[in-house]
C-alpha cells in the first residue's frame, strides 16, 4: 500500500497532509546531504555549531509544512523563533537529528511532533508524531495514536515513492539491546551500575551515536537507549519538545516507556522551547528499573 492510501484510511486530514509533506521532503533533504555536510560559523539555541545539512533540511521542512497551511507554528532546534503560519497544528522538529554523524554515514535523522497546542507544551498535547530514518533505507515511522506504523521509500523512475513496510510496530517482549550517549565517566553513578548490569541481562550494546538510529533498533530489538543525566549536565542534553517527547510518543504507542529519570517524559511542562531533560526509553520494565534507581539520588 503506497503511504498516500494509508493515511487517506487511517490519519486525521490535517496530520495526513503533513506527514505526505514530510515524506515528500525527507528525499529531498536525504540527497542534499552529501553535497550540505560543510561546517557553519552560526550556532544553534542549544549553543551547538549548525552544518548546512541542519540549516538546509531546516528551511526545506518549514517551508513545505508552512505552505500546506495546516500549521499555527513551526518551532525548530535549529530557529530562535518559531516560523508562524495560519493553520491549527504546532509543529516542533529536529530537522536533522545526528548531524555530527554525516561525515562516518552514521544512519541520521529527522523528528517531528504534532501538537494541539501552542509551544512550548507537554507531550501530553502531542496529536501525533514521526521520525525519519536515513540508513540503508530511508523509513518514516509514525503514530497518530492509533499504533506505530512504518513505511520504506522505493525508487520508482525518476521518484521515491513510500510503500507500507509494517503497521502496529511493538517493541519486542525480549529486551535484546542497549545503548547509552554520552561518556561513561560523565555519568551518574546510579546509571553506570545499571549500564554494568545489562550485559549481565544477555543484551547487547549497540550504540550508532544518532538518537533516532538507536531509538530505531531499540523498537525493532527491544532494549533500552538513554541519554543519561551527566554529572556536569544533569539535564542532559537532548531536547524535550523537538527530540524526547514526540518518540516517547512513538515509543509509548509501541507499548514502551519514556522517562526522565523520575517519571513520565510526557508529562514534563516544558518552560522554553529548547529545554533539556535526561532521557530512557524503550522496554517498560527496564526503563523503570533505571527511573528507580536514579530517582534514589
Ligand atoms: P542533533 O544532531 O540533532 O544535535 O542530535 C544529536 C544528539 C543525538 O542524535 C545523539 O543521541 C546525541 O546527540 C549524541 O551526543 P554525543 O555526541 O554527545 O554523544
Ligand atoms: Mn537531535
Ligand atoms: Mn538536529
Amino acid at each position: 500500500m503506497k503511504l498516500d492510501e494509508f493515511l487517506r484510511l487511517n490519519a486525521p486530514e490535517d496530520l495526513a497532509a503533513l506527514t505526505a509533506a514530510i515524506a515528500k521532503t525527507s528525499i529531498d533533504v536525504w540527497d542534499s546531504v552529501p553535497f550540505k555536510s560543510g561546517l557553519l560559523t552560526e550556532t544553534n539555541p542549544s549553543g551547538e555549531t549548525q552544518k548546512a545539512i541542519d540549516v538546509y533540511s531546516n528551511d526545506a521542512f518549514v517551508e513545505a509544512l508552512t505552505s500546506t497551511g495546516l500549521v499555527a507554528e513551526v518551532a525548530s532546534e535549529e530557529m530562535e523563533e518559531p516560523a508562524s503560519s495560519k493553520g491549527s497544528v504546532s509543529v516542533a522538529m529536529d530537522p536533522l537529528d545526528g548531524s555530527s554523524n554525516v561525515e562516518t554515514n552514521n544512519p541520521l535523522g529527522s523528528i517531528f511532533g504534532f501538537y494541539s497546542r501552542k509551544l512550548p507544551a507537554s507531550g501530553r498535547r502531542l496529536v501525533g508524531a514521526l521520525y525519519v530514518t536515513y540508513g540503508t533505507m530511508v523509513t518514516l515511522t509514525f503514530s497518530f495514536g492509533k499504533g506505530v506504523h512504518r513505511f520504506v521509500a522505493v525508487r520508482e523512475g525518476g521518484a521515491m515513492p513510500f510503500q507500507l513496510l509494517g503497521v502496529n510496530l511493538r517493541l519486542p517482549d525480549k529486551a535484546e539491546v542497549y545503548g547509552f550517549g554520552g561518556s561513561r565517566r560523565e555519568w551518574v553513578p546510579e546509571v553506570a551500575a545499571f549500564w554494568h548490569s545489562l550485559e549481565g541481562k544477555g543484551l547487547r550494546n549497540r550504540y550508532c551515536g544518532t538518537f533516532v538510529g538507536d531509538y530505531n533498533q531499540v523498537l525493532s530489538r527491544g532494549g533500552i537507549f538513554s541519554y543519561p543525566a551527566l554529572v556536569k549536565k544533569p539535564r542532559g542534553k537532548l531536547r524535550v519538545l523537538f527530540e524526547c517527547a514526540p518518540m516517547a510518543f512513538i515509543n509509548e504507542q509501541a507499548g514502551g516507556y519514556a522517562s526522565d529519570g523520575s517519571g513520565n517524559i510526557l508529562d514534563i511542562e516544558p518552560r522554553a522551547l529548547a529545554e533539556t531533560s535526561p532521557l530512557y526509553i524503550g522496554s517498560a520494565d527496564l526503563v523503570r528499573e533505571v527511573e528507580n534507581a536514579v530517582s534514589k539520588r
